[in-house]
């Protein structure tokens, strides 16, 4: 926000008497869903198959119940009841991700898919009629199988077929998008994929975690650099990758740098090259794990180095700061032979570090999940003091539950961590510019499908696959319309 706005919303404040709790203007709300978990129609006109469809059809041990993707919220047909949900709740914009192998059934950009444009096109001009600015993931995780079988994320190569497939979605939706995310989450592309083996390919292979690291971010640039010189003169939209923020907390004083490392690996590793004055590895990783590397024998470092010509192609490819917020930990260094548990990233194994859960918060289902608030505060001013004043969009918030309807635990959690939003913007000056809850409606939740994290149910018992709103889908659009918080306790 410009020091102008800011003095003119905390007039208004004033006048309100409600400091903390008005919204600047300008400011946007959203939802948000990926194409693999709402479209279904997986093998529909010309598309082909991606890691999760291959993933969940030959790996039994992928899901927690045998389901998949097949079918889920079938937006694919329902695309319009979509549009309708995203009108009802008084959206500014939806974020939805783009299904690669639909738009580029060969995975490579030598032919379009006529049905998988259509369906983007209808989706984009359909949202636009309603006023609501369509928000897009060019990558939210459904990587070409016949990629998967040259490499996947792991084969350098993989960087150029990411541009050039940019590049085709710029050329048809670039004069109708103008946000961008190119994608979404590298930590789950590549450590929970290769570190964990929990997602798509499924394969626990540490050193392919740092390749494909390194390849993401690449992908990301020329993406990005793409947009830059060849579309965003004409159209003046804005993009950026996204990140999954999870915020570390010492677990004492003495745990301070252990904190800071865990950041600086789950994080730092997908930001600093883009975000960071000098570019490349955060130092302090780069030195550990190639530490680690020569300790273990190897002749090459763990992470693989960037050439001068990489960091600066990787260097300030962005125009916001997006991230996505969940929950905390809590770091600690491993006591001398204490065995360490994986716990959200494997690989943190390497440097020592225990993490865990805050000890006052009662996990919930998955343990993954310790509701925090807090740290949505903290890490905004930690993402401030690493990169500066940026414009920070929070693209992913939410909360699952088992189904209910009553879900007042959502709408909690959701006032919790706007409210923490707000006193980042108010107290500490950040410029947080859109928040999208995660997510618009229950949908396939990859490999924990009795997750539900929608303001709208789905009934996946039903061949209609029936959307209704839950009460915190009332409260979001109650928030939306005052663009003021209020609590959601009477
Ligand atoms: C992912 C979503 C996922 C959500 C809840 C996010 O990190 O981007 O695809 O559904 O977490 O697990």
């Amino acid at each position: 926000m410009f020091s102008s706005q800011v003095a003119v919303v905390s007039i208004l404040l004033t006048l309100v008497g409600a400091e903390e709790l008005v919204f600047p203007p300008g400011f946007k709300f959203g939802a948000a869903s990926s194409a693999y978990q709402i479209e279904g129609a997986w093998n529909v006109s010309d598309k082909t198959e991606s890691i999760w469809d291959r993933a969940l059809h030959t790996l039994p041990w992928m899901s927690t119940d045998g389901t998949n993707g097949d079918v889920a919220c079938d937006s694919y047909h329902l695309w319009q009841r979509d549009i309708e949900m995203a009108e009802e709740l008084g959206l500014k914009f939806y974020r939805f991700s783009l299904s690669w192998t639909r738009l580029l059934p060969n995975g490579f950009a030598n032919k379009i898919s006529e049905d998988g444009k259509n369906y983007y096109d209808n989706l984009i001009n359909g949202l636009l009629e309603k006023g609501i600015e369509p928000l897009v993931t060019i990558y939210h995780w459904d990587l070409p199988q016949s990629l998967q079988d040259l490499g996947g994320w792991t084969n350098p190569l993989i960087s150029d077929w990411f541009e050039d497939y940019a590049r085709v979605v710029y050329s048809l939706y670039a004069d109708r998008v103008k946000t961008w995310i190119t994608i979404n989450e590298p930590v789950a592309i590549c450590d929970t994929a290769y570190s964990m083996g929990t997602f798509a390919p499924g394969i626990i292979h540490l050193e392919s975690v740092y390749l494909c690291s390194k390849n993401v971010l690449l992908a990301h640039a020329k993406a990005w650099r793409v947009y830059d010189e060849e579309y965003k003169p004409l159209y003046h939209g804005k993009l950026s990758i996204c990140n999954h923020w999870v915020w570390f907390e010492a677990h004492t004083e003495d745990d301070e740098e252990a904190a800071e490392l865990s950041r600086q690996y789950s994080v730092g590793r997908y930001t600093h090259a883009i975000y960071s004055n000098e570019g490349g590895w955060p130092p302090a990783i780069e030195e550990r794990l190639n530490a680690y590397n020569v300790l273990h024998g190897y002749s090459h470092p763990r992470l693989p180095p960037f050439t001068d010509e990489e960091k600066e192609l990787v260097k300030g490819t962005y125009d916001y700061y997006g991230f996505n917020y969940y929950f905390s930990l809590m770091a600690r260094r491993a006591l001398p032979g204490e065995t360490i548990t994986p716990h959200y990233v494997a690989g943190i194994r390497e440097l020592g570090i225990v993490m865990e859960a805050y000890p006052d918060l009662s996990p919930t289902l998955p343990p993954a999940f310790y509701k925090y608030p807090e740290g949505l505060r903290k890490h905004i001013s930690w993402i401030r003091e690493k990169y500066g004043d940026l414009e920070l969009m929070i693209a992913e918030n939410g909360f699952y539950s088992t189904g209910k309807m009553n879900d007042f635990d959502r709408m909690d959690y959701m006032h919790d961590c706007l409210e923490q939003m707000l006193l980042a913007i108010t107290e500490d000056g950040a410029n947080v510019t859109g928040y999208s809850y995660w997510s618009l409606m229950d949908s396939f939740e990859w490999n924990e499908s009795g997750l539900k994290f929608g303001l709208y149910h789905v009934d996946f018992n039903s061949t209609e696959r029936t959307r209704s709103a839950r009460a915190s889908a009332d409260y979001y659009k109650t928030v939306i319309k005052n663009h003021a918080l209020h609590s959601p306790r009477p």
